[in-house]
């Protein structure tokens, strides 16, 4: 019979409590359309198309002209908006058709607002919900404008939920009005803060309790050319002086072009902070290192020109953590956040290779590491697990001898199954990993045919035992990519899939969350001995830790098979079990079943109690399951 043993009394390595966590960046409509919970795409009126995302309305008796102007603008930063000019007829305006529709939902408060000049007349302003079978869910007018930009608010509340509402903005009588930064937010935000986030796309984060938040990308930070790189600096402050910005995933695959995708930065790097703090996750951002994509432009910051860029990374700590006195201290605590945010890491480029990124990547440490030498460094060895450049990129970090490489890797189920051994020949003294993103995938990298399927999500468990049997060299690991807007996707599988008012989880999502929330403090070493008849290549590993606020082991076991497993377990050195062992089981029927909008729950973890009387017992592990178990023992 297989057995699997468990030295329950010879616990070995801490593990980092920050070890499962999560890697959020804005694509798949991940930020705007996503996250952040603005439901007006382009309120600013700044895409190159000024007009994209809104549309005239003009019923056959209105009379009138929709003109994009720039001239005393409301915000230089984002100088168009709009001037909506009325004969007064009848209702004239525009509508916004949001990101693929907006979601609201009957009963709900949803809050407009707008920046507003009048330019001639009296007139009145409708503001109009309209669901997407034309239905009106709710209006309310505003009058009384002055002839200075000013803000205006009004609340509309939808009589029915609708996914796809739109919003007119519509003049009553005859007049002319400019209008910029038309929003319209759900007032109930997580945390219900006004601009805020969308409460059940961050619930979702907080149930992964995620030991880190590694953001904001990803490719997205090192941008396609230099000049469209993330910088820090334009995302913080009012959002009306956040620099709109092309979104990299708006081009970058030509099967899946999204031409109305960019970034407001309404998600900013302070509410990156904030939300980091709400679900107890350690920060972890990532910062250009001087270097364009190098699977784009690849364009490079010549290194006697680096020093504003190092410079970004400095302030950034000062934001972060520098007291209130200090130039970027005092900035964090003028957005309402005088206490440090705690930063401990920071990653340097996102998955550069070659020794232009070794150069650049020492010019950074040197200087971070002077002035703050606490701070652990994120090192990138580029886009895969063990090519050429990955070996040149680790041969040298281990030579500057930083802190923690960051490895990727998307792969068929079968590399990770197979690969689970990986980290046992690291050596022990050399720089830690962070394995920052991976994903299996069911057919290739970049195919619009991967699932989210539980084979997929096996193969990550089996991987991701491996790296906690590994726990001395492995510090932190992190799904990716992270969110997916069904209607806006560019890149499949992802952990977590919303529409505008639905979100669920895949298997992936749940493996996550059952490592995570059954981590454990020490690694427990265990030995797993195979039924000696069963064919090579058997998928089927087990890893353990004790949780030592409840005393409890947990085994963790990943039958990845299409048979049950029945193995002996033996809890050496345990005398006895106590309290109600508990069993955690996510299984399905066969390696393709997904979860949905419609059966969300398809393959979710079911608890049950787990009979047993004794430190040594037998168990099956059904076909395709992963499961944990948490057994108290003395
Ligand atoms: O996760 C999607 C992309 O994959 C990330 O932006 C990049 O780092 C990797 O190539």
């Amino acid at each position: 019979m297989t057995t699997i043993t468990v030295q329950v009394d010879q616990p070995g390595p801490a593990i980092n409590p920050a070890m499962w966590g999560v890697f959020f960046e804005d694509i798949n409509f991940g930020a705007d359309g996503g996250l952040y919970a603005e439901l007006v795409k382009n309120r600013s009126f700044e895409f190159p198309d000024a007009m994209m995302g809104w549309f005239k309305i003009s019923p056959s008796k209105a009379r009138g002209t929709i003109e994009v102007h720039t001239d005393r603008p409301f915000n230089a930063a984002n100088p168009h908006y709009l001037r909506i000019t009325s004969e007064g007829h009848d209702l004239f305006g525009v509508a916004n058709e949001g990101f693929r529709g907006m979601g609201v939902r009957e009963g709900e408060s949803y809050r407009f607002s707008a920046q507003i000049r009048l330019a001639a007349g009296d007139p009145k302003l409708r503001i109009a919900l309209y669901g997407s079978d034309g239905t009106l869910l709710d209006s309310v007018c505003i009058s009384g404008f002055s002839p200075d930009w000013r803000k205006y608010s009004a609340v509309l509340r939808p009589c029915s939920t609708d996914p796809r509402a739109k919003l007119y903005v519509l003049l009553e009588n005859a007049g002319a009005l400019d209008i910029d930064m038309v929003s319209l937010f759900p007032e109930k935000t997580w945390k219900n803060r006004p601009g805020g986030l969308r409460a059940d796309l961050v619930q979702m984060l907080a149930d992964l309790r995620p030991g880190f938040l590694r953001f904001p990308g990803g490719c997205i930070v090192e941008g396609s050319e230099l000049d469209k790189r993330y910088q820090w600096k334009n995302t913080i402050g009012p959002v009306e002086e956040r620099k709109l910005l092309i979104n990299r995933w708006n081009y970058e695959f030509i099967h899946r072009p999204t031409p109305d995708y960019y970034q407001s930065f309404g998600l900013g790097f302070f509410e990156f902070f904030q939300l980091c703090e709400d679900i107890g996750a350690e920060p972890l951002p990532i910062i250009n290192c001087g270097m364009a994509c190098q699977f784009n432009s690849g364009e490079l910051v010549p290194i006697d020109q680096l020093d504003p860029y190092i410079q970004d990374a400095l302030d950034l700590i000062e934001f972060a953590n520098g007291p209130t006195t200090s130039t970027w201290g005092a900035k964090r605590a003028a957005l309402g956040h005088p206490k440090p945010f705690n930063l401990r890491m920071l990653g340097i480029g996102n998955e550069q290779w070659g020794p232009q990124y070794i150069e650049r990547y020492a010019r950074f440490a040197d200087a971070i590491k002077t002035r703050y030498p606490e701070i652990q460094l994120v090192a990138a060895a580029g886009p895969e697990p063990a090519d050429s450049r990955f070996q040149f990129a680790w041969e040298k970090l281990r030579e500057l001898k930083a802190d923690i490489i960051d490895e990727h890797c998307y792969a068929k189920p079968e590399w990770f199954f197979n690969n689970v051994h990986r980290y046992d020949s690291y050596d022990r003294n050399g720089p830690k990993v962070f394995m920052g993103e991976y994903a299996a995938q069911s057919d290739k990298v970049v195919s619009v045919k991967n699932r989210n399927n539980l084979e997929c999500a096996l193969a990550e468990a089996a991987y991701m035992i491996g790296m906690e049997r590994n726990a001395d060299v492995v510090c932190m690991a992190a799904y990716a990519p992270l969110f997916a807007h069904a209607d806006a996707w560019q890149w499949r599988p992802n952990l977590i899939w919303c529409d505008n008012l639905r979100v669920f989880g895949t298997p992936s999502y749940y493996v996550q969350q059952l490592f995570s929330i059954n981590r454990g403090n020490r690694l427990l070493p265990v030995n797993l001995e195979l039924l000696s008849e069963t064919r090579s290549g058997q998928r089927f590993f087990a890893s353990a830790t004790r949780d030592d606020a409840s005393g409890e082991l947990i085994l963790k076991v990943v039958n990845g098979d299409d048979a049950p497993v029945t193995a002996m377990l033996n809890l050496a050195g345990a005398k006895e079990v106590t309290g109600k062992p508990k069993l955690i089981l996510l299984a399905g029927a066969k390696p393709s079943d997904e979860n949905s909008f419609d059966e969300p729950k398809r393959v979710a973890p079911q608890t049950s109690v787990l009979s047993i009387d004794s430190p040594h017992f037998t168990h099956t592990f059904p076909a395709f399951s992963f499961c944990v178990l948490r057994i108290g023992v003395r």
